[in-house]
């Protein structure tokens, strides 16, 4: 058997855990498949004396994470902390820059110096992987990126975040509004230690950039990722989606065509018989669109201990097996800087939730404003009316040039019998 592939482990929290505890439950297993033994070297994390449920006392303990990747008895660095820049980064360019492979199930990092790390990886002829961070235990990244190699792909799609799946599908069958499912989503421990990046769409565009990257070869472009999160979501725009046979999910979608890329995380209707609809709680899927396979369609737990910790392991037993592939499945010389698309011309049909005041000629003064910026009405549907005297107005419409849209529904929020801002949510042909 070769020589063993002696890691260190930065960052002992849950996904740090669940990978010691896979490495050794599972190490004659691991050494089997892997053609030699992944041995743990050494550990590394903000407090060596926290109470944990492994032991870590036979590893060396580091303090330095730093100093991790330069060590002579290190041939690989596992990264678990997180963040896109601070020790994360200081530990991958280290490891890199020594000549040692690097392991990491951090997307922010990847989102943000995806294509630097590549680079270099790729200079150092050492591995960056990262099927962690995306989607958890399903392996998405080697799907796309060996699987359907042979594939032109045009578009990847899909539930990102498991956390704000959760609390859609909470809203949905409790009926309880946004905010209690919020706080019962905070206690259940499932929020990001930053909500934001998971309620802002943040934690979802992380993963869409890195996506584009493995499925079109252009360079991770986060800033130009659009994002829009779930705040603004009620259990009344569930319940009416429902009765317009929809399901509200928060999407990534990524398109490449004629080199330009669009990328875009946002609150979308999802027809009940598209199967994205019907992966509820917890749950990530990813569906890609490619040329000769058609459209496949993953799905699986895209968060916590045992999903995470499977994908770092994955990705260990991989470069155990000598397995050195470039970190976008190109060379990071070829990655093409990604030429973005505003969203400004984007064509979409619209749910528009309208709260009016019940009075004569509204309707028309609404249509009228929609006249006026030629955006076309499928379906108008004025929902009874509530004590105060007030109506709630749906409207479903054609497709419309985004920019339009926003004219027209800048007019009806002007108009003196508007009660709230007009509320739209965009209906995706998927
Ligand atoms: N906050 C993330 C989620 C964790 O809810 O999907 C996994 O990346």
């Amino acid at each position: 058997m070769k020589k063993p592939l002696r890691i260190a482990v930065v960052g002992l929290g849950t996904v740090g855990g669940g990978v010691l505890k896979i490495l050794e439950t599972h190490k004659e297993m691991i050494s089997v498949r892997a053609g030699r033994e992944i041995q743990i070297m050494a550990v590394s994390a903000s407090n060596k004396t926290k109470s944990r449920d492994f032991d870590i006392s036979s590893y060396e303990w580091v303090d330095n994470a730093a100093e991790l990747g330069l060590a002579d008895n290190i041939d690989l660095v596992v990264e678990l902390v997180g963040g896109s820049d601070g020790i994360a980064k200081v530990v991958a360019e280290n490891t890199l820059k020594a000549g040692k492979s690097f392991v990491t199930a951090n997307k922010a990092l990847i989102a943000h110096h995806g294509a630097y790390l590549a680079g270099l990886a790729s200079d150092n002829k050492v591995a960056l992987r990262y099927e962690a961070a995306v989607a958890g235990g399903i392996p998405i990244i080697k799907s796309i990126g060996e699987g359907l190699a042979g594939n032109k792909i045009t578009k990847v799609y899909g539930i990102m975040n498991g956390t704000t799946n959760y609390m859609l599908s909470q809203m949905e069958r409790t009926g309880r509004s946004y905010d209690e499912i919020l706080e019962e989503t905070e206690q259940l421990g499932y929020l990001e230690s930053d909500p934001s990046l998971d309620l802002d769409g943040i934690d979802a565009a992380h993963k869409l950039a890195i996506l584009s990257s493995v499925a079109f070869g252009v360079k991770t472009d986060f800033e130009n990722v659009y994002v829009e999160g779930i705040r603004e979501i009620t259990t009344r725009d569930i319940e009416y989606a429902g009765e317009l046979g929809y399901r509200i999910k928060l999407l990534g979608i990524t398109t490449y065509e004629k080199g330009k890329l669009k990328q875009r995380v946002h609150p979308a209707f999802v027809a009940l018989d598209e199967p994205v609809a019907a992966v509820m709680d917890g749950f990530n899927a990813i569906a890609v669109q490619g040329d000769g396979a058609d459209k496949c369609f993953f799905q699986g737990r895209g968060a916590g201990e045992g999903p995470t910790a499977s994908a770092v392991v994955a990705d260990l037993i991989d470069i155990a097996r000598g397995h050195m592939d470039e970190a976008f499945f190109v060379p990071a010389s070829k990655l093409v800087p990604a030429q973005p698309v505003s969203m400004t011309d984007h064509l979409s049909s619209y749910y528009i939730k309208l709260h009016v005041a019940e009075a004569a000629g509204v309707i028309a003064d609404i249509t009228a404003a929609l006249k006026n910026e030629d955006v076309s009405l499928d379906q108008m549907h004025q929902k009874g009316s509530e004590e105060d005297g007030s109506v709630y107005v749906v409207l479903v419409t054609h497709e419309v040039l985004e920019s339009s849209l926003h004219k027209a529904l800048k007019e009806i929020n002007n108009l003196p019998v508007n009660l709230n801002d007009a509320f739209a949510i965009r209906i995706e042909n998927l």
